[in-house]
């Protein structure tokens, strides 16, 4: 594993979206997988702005939504959908036949699952990730002791998620369970860069990091991966 820490989260999420930007304009046709929390998305917005100045092709590439609600969909803002397509995809002009994302709305969320399964596998795998942590430890939606698994997961928010989830909406939701691309087929991408910013995540980072690998910790899972890349700002990295 690779550590970086930046002074602040503007300047790590402007050096981690030329690393992206690199990979992408070096692996077209691959599969690329982003987290919808607020950690990437300034590094998500700084790759918009390399797309507009011609410094890369966001279309050369295809893309897997890393997690959702269930329950919500594009018209709910806070949902990942939402999130992606307005501070992401639609910016950057990407199109939609590059892009699979999980509906929250499906009546149906094991078929959901399984139609994300067929994307990735389609494009070979997961070539590249980019993660963020949450308050328990948990990658997309893969909450504390999420077992590995070759498919998607359709998981029972834990509570620190749920309390968390409020930051992302505007209108109150009755929120229990997530759909999330399983930490076991996150493992098998070829890149990972994994981000966390701020002093709240700071205890966490250094449980995932520093302790051993413990599935009650999902993010430590990830200290197996072989090209794991972390990305702090100083008041993350400060345990
Ligand atoms: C969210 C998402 C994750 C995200 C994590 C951290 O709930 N399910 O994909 O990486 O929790 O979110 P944030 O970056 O907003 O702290």
């Amino acid at each position: 594993m690779e550590t970086k820490i930046y002074k602040n989260p503007v300047i790590a999420a402007k050096e981690t979206a030329l690393t992206v930007a690199k990979a992408v304009n070096e692996n077209p046709g691959k599969l690329f997988c982003f987290a919808a929390g607020d950690t990437p998305m300034g590094m998500l917005g700084e790759l918009v702005e390399l797309q507009k100045a011609g410094k890369t092709d966001l279309n050369s590439v295809y893309y897997a939504g890393l997690d959702e609600w269930l329950g919500v969909g594009y018209k709910d803002k806070g949902s990942c959908a939402q999130v992606m397509w307005d501070n992401f995809y639609g910016s950057a002009g990407i199109l939609p036949e590059r892009i699979n994302i999980f509906d929250g709305l499906t009546g149906d969320p094991l078929a959901e699952a399984r139609q994300m399964d067929a994307w990735i596998k389609q494009h070979g795998g997961i070539f590249f990730t980019v993660l963020g942590i949450g308050l328990n430890g948990h990658i997309g939606f893969n909450e504390p002791n999420t077992p590995g698994s070759d498919s998607c997961s359709v998981v029972l928010l834990d509570n620190v998620t749920l309390e968390a989830s409020k930051k992302y909406f505007d209108t109150p939701q009755t929120l229990s369970k997530g759909i999330t691309i399983n930490w076991k087929t996150l493992l098998e991408a070829k890149e990972m860069v994994m981000m966390a910013m701020g002093e709240n995540k700071a205890s966490i980072v250094e449980q995932s990091f520093k302790g051993p690998i413990d599935p009650g910790v999902p993010a430590s899972l990830m200290q197996r991966h072989k090209n794991l890349v972390l990305v702090l700002d100083e008041a993350a990295a400060k345990e």
